[in-house]
């Protein structure tokens, strides 16, 4: 934004001040512009943060903002990079002081359409209160900003980009820079990560050849009675569990697929799912159904990052869990009595596991990863 539109924006800041802010329903108002395909509906908004253009760009600046982090060397972006479809390419997250997070970090696409954030938390989950987690938390240590919120709105309050992102983007606030519009920037920002144009959807759309024959396989194995992914990998991101009919019957769900069995079913210390919250032992190693998009980007797998190809990641869903034979995780996960009874041996041939690799690979969208819409503003 160049000065002259500045002084404009001023100006007009003054005059909005004497008129009643415009509601997002009120008719002349054309609302935010989600960019959707047909039939796509737009993340829910809250109330209270409804979504603007400038809201949105002072966000993905924020998002890329290093000085967001305590060492300079943590932007959101830096974890969820735009490249890995908003992941980072590590097995377990990285914080600004190298500290080694449990979870591998999640993709970010379609963020916004989530009921549970997390890989084992149902709360927080709100996309406003969640980024406060890696932002000021302690445990780990994120992005080391807890204690330092003050002088970090000082700072951009001071910096005269940001003064001019923040009064564009809360016409009723203009001098607060707050931590509430921090965050509901972020937020914002976040909700336009969505990706919904990949062969698959496309295909789904009615487009017959946008994806392979193998992938046309894939798919039919992965709605099967025999195979059923989707029972668990359902709904617009594949990541929620769905009724015979194919119905969604719970945005989220909750399992432990016997990726390790240790002491009695114990996973690592590092990271035992719902049971941290809980407490109840059949909690052990329930983590979240991820979203099965963009994972030619996204990997490593599951919540440590410790499947390193979809082939691998199918033959322990073939297998029934996986048998560790050596080092410090030795154990066979198949027997981990605190398995989900869902997650049984499947056969599979060896094209048929193939067919699904093509099914998974065509739920990759190239534009999420090159949208420049969605990219850093400072590079
Ligand atoms: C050090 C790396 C790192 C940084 C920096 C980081 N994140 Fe994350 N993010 C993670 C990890 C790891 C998780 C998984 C957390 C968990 O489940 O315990 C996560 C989870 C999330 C989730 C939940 C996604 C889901 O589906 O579960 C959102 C949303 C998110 N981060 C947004 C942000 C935003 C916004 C910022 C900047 C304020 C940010 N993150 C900074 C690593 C990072
Ligand atoms: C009972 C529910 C359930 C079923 C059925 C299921 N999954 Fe999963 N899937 C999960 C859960 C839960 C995770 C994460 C587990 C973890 O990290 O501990 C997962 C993780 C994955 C991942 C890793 C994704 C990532 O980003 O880390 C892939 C790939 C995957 N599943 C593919 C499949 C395929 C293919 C099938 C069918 C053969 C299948 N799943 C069946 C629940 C299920």
């Amino acid at each position: 934004m160049g000065h002259n539109r500045w002084v404009v924006l001023v100006g007009l800041l003054a005059l909005a001040a004497c008129e009643a802010p415009v509601e997002p329903d009120d008719p002349e108002d054309p609302g935010y512009d989600w960019q959707l395909p047909a039939g796509v509906e737009p993340p829910p908004v809250p109330a209270d943060n409804p979504q603007t253009a400038e809201k949105v760009e002072l966000g993905r600046h924020l998002f890329y903002e290093l000085r967001l982090s305590k060492n300079l060397n943590r932007a959101c972006g830096t974890c969820h990079e735009q490249a890995k479809a908003f992941t980072d390419g590590f097995h377990r997250a990285v914080g600004t002081d190298n500290d080694l997070h449990g979870h591998n970090t999640p993709a970010l696409a379609n963020v916004g359409y989530r009921a549970q954030l997390g890989w084992r938390s149902p709360t927080p989950d709100i996309l406003e209160r969640q980024l406060l987690v890696p932002l000021l938390g302690d445990d780990p240590i994120e992005m080391g900003m807890g204690g330092n919120e003050a002088q970090l709105l000082e700072l951009l309050a001071a910096d005269p980009l940001y003064a001019e992102l923040f009064a564009a983007a809360f016409p009723d606030a203009p001098t607060d820079v707050s931590l509430t519009q921090l965050a509901q920037a972020i937020a914002a920002f976040e909700r336009t990560l969505i990706s919904v144009d990949a062969p698959l959807d496309r295909y789904l759309r009615g487009d017959e050849d946008a994806i392979t024959p193998a992938a046309k396989r894939g798919w039919a194995l992965f709605r099967s009675d025999q195979v059923g992914c989707v029972r668990c990998h359902g709904g617009l991101d594949y990541a929620s569990p769905t009724n015979a009919a194919g119905e969604v019957v719970a945005e989220a769900g909750y399992y432990n697929i016997g990726l390790y069995n240790l002491d009695e079913g114990a996973y690592p210390d590092s990271a035992q799912g719902l049971i941290e919250l809980t407490g109840e032992a059949s909690d052990m190693g329930r983590f979240r159904v991820p979203s099965l998009r963009n994972l030619v980007y996204t990997g490593p797998y599951m919540h440590d990052g410790s499947v390193i190809s979809l082939e691998g990641a199918i033959d322990i869903f073939a297998a029934g869990g996986r048998v560790i034979t050596s080092g410090p995780y030795i154990g066979d996960g198949r027997a981990n009595p605190h398995k989900s009874p869902e997650i049984q041996p499947i056969e599979l041939s060896p094209d048929q596991r193939s067919d699904l690799v093509a099914l998974l690979l065509a739920l990759s969208d190239e534009r999420l990863v090159e949208d420049p819409a969605l990219a850093s503003p400072f590079k």
